[in-house]
C-alpha cells in the first residue's frame, strides 16, 4: 500500500485514475478524503477511478444540480459520495443535513472544493486524506496526497 505523504506526476487523465485507484485502496468506510486544486486540474477525473476502485459501477460524472451525488459500492462499503461545494463560499449558513446522504459509517465521501467546509466536514468523519492536483501543461498533472 502507498504509505503517506506521496506525490507524483500524471501524464493523463487514465493515469490519474490509476493513480486514484491505488490511493484508495488506504481507505476504509466512513472516510472523507479531500480533493483540491483549480477547476479542469482533474479532480473529478481522480474520484471516477478511486470511485471504480472501491466497487462503484456506474459512470461518475460532476453532480450538477445537486451538492453531491452518491453511488452504490462493493462490501464493505454501502456508497461513495461525490460531492462538489465549488458554489459555496461557506456552509455557515446552510441545513447542517447538507451533507447528511453524503456522509456516514458505510461510504466513503470524495469532497472538491472543501474549503468551505473544512470545519464542518471533519466533524462528519474521518478526513484520511488530502489530495491537491495541479496543472503542470498540457495534460500533465501533480498528485500529492497527505
Ligand atoms: N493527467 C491528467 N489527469 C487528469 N485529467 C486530465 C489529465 N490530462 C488531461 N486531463 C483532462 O482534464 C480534464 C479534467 O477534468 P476534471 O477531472 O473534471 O477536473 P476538475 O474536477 O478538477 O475540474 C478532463 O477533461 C481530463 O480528461
Ligand atoms: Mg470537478
Amino acid at each position: 500500500m502507498v504509505s503517506l505523504p506521496f506525490s507524483t506526476t500524471s501524464a493523463s487523465a487514465v493515469e490519474t485514475e490509476r493513480i486514484a485507484a491505488t490511493l484508495s485502496a488506504r481507505l476504509v468506510p466512513g472516510d472523507i478524503v479531500l480533493i483540491s486544486g483549480e477547476l479542469g486540474a482533474g479532480k473529478t477525473t481522480f474520484v471516477r477511478g478511486a470511485a471504480r476502485a472501491l466497487g462503484v459501477a456506474d459512470p461518475v460524472t460532476s453532480p450538477t444540480f445537486t451538492v453531491g451525488q452518491r453511488y452504490s459500492a462493493a462490501q464493505p462499503l454501502q456508497y461513495v459520495a461525490h460531492v462538489d461545494l465549488y458554489r459555496l463560499a461557506s456552509l455557515e449558513h446552510e441545513d447542517p443535513d447538507l451533507l447528511a446522504d453524503y456522509t456516514g459509517a458505510a461510504i466513503v465521501t470524495f469532497v472538491e472544493w472543501p474549503a468551505a467546509g473544512r470545519e464542518w466536514l471533519e466533524g462528519l468523519g474521518r478526513v484520511a486524506m488530502r489530495v491537491t492536483l495541479a496543472h503542470l501543461g498540457g495534460e500533465s498533472r501533480s498528485i500529492e496526497a497527505a
